[in-house]
């Protein structure tokens, strides 16, 4: 009967750490912010995860609201834009980005949803509905793929750091590669501005 039980534990653990190894990230990004900003919205680096080496940077225009690209290095090509719209309430964005697969630019929009505690956004692009989750009072983000009524968790990312508000480091785990990691980052990026511009989200 012990042996049993004990033979049965193993096979749960066993299971276990499959369900954890079959979430092993794809791809892994350490994103820091720039200390300086001035008046423009926040600029990042993006590194691999060693931290060691530039794969992105996200740059800011000098806009009243967000408008910022995303570029690759080392080519310096731009990959992505985002244009956050005047919105009273809740945080509205349009952006594109290029989508090596297909060799063309593809638009979508980061729209957020009204929550009483957490954030929650829906990221429009290319027939693909996600959403942006954030629990409340929680330092990880979700993203999902409705996709066929499914809710598959395509990329996470983790503040880093002493406080919600001058977060300054991010780690992102990317598990899908359908979509371009760009509409990731730009995803991090508008919720980033909004923690910061805002009291709510
Ligand atoms: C986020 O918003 C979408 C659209 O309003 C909704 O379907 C979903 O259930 C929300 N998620 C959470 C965790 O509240």
């Amino acid at each position: 009967m012990h042996t049993y039980k004990l033979t049965t534990f193993r096979i749960f653990l066993l299971l276990s750490i499959y369900a954890v190894l079959s979430q092993t990230p794809k791809r892994q990004y350490t994103i820091v912010a720039d200390f300086f900003r001035g008046i423009k919205a926040r600029e990042f680096s993006i590194y691999d995860k060693s931290g060691k080496h530039l794969q992105y940077r996200i740059e800011s225009k000098y806009h009243i609201f967000q408008k910022i690209e995303l570029v690759s290095y080392p080519s310096k090509a731009v990959i992505g834009r985002l244009q956050a719209n005047f919105k009273l309430l809740l945080y509205d964005a349009s952006f594109e980005v290029y989508d090596e697969g297909k060799n063309q630019w593809s638009k979508g929009t980061i729209n957020q949803n009204f929550q009483w505690l957490g954030a929650n956004f829906t990221i429009k692009w290319n027939n693909h509905l996600l959403t942006m989750e954030t629990e409340p009072i929680s330092f990880t983000t979700n993203i999902f793929d409705n996709a066929k009524d499914q809710h598959e968790l395509v990329a996470t990312y983790r503040m880093k750091g002493q406080s919600l508000i001058w977060v300054k480091k991010y780690e992102m785990d990317v598990y899908s590669t359908e979509i371009p990691d760009s509409v990731y980052l730009l995803g991090l990026a508008a919720r980033d501005h909004l923690l910061r511009t805002k009291k709510s989200g």
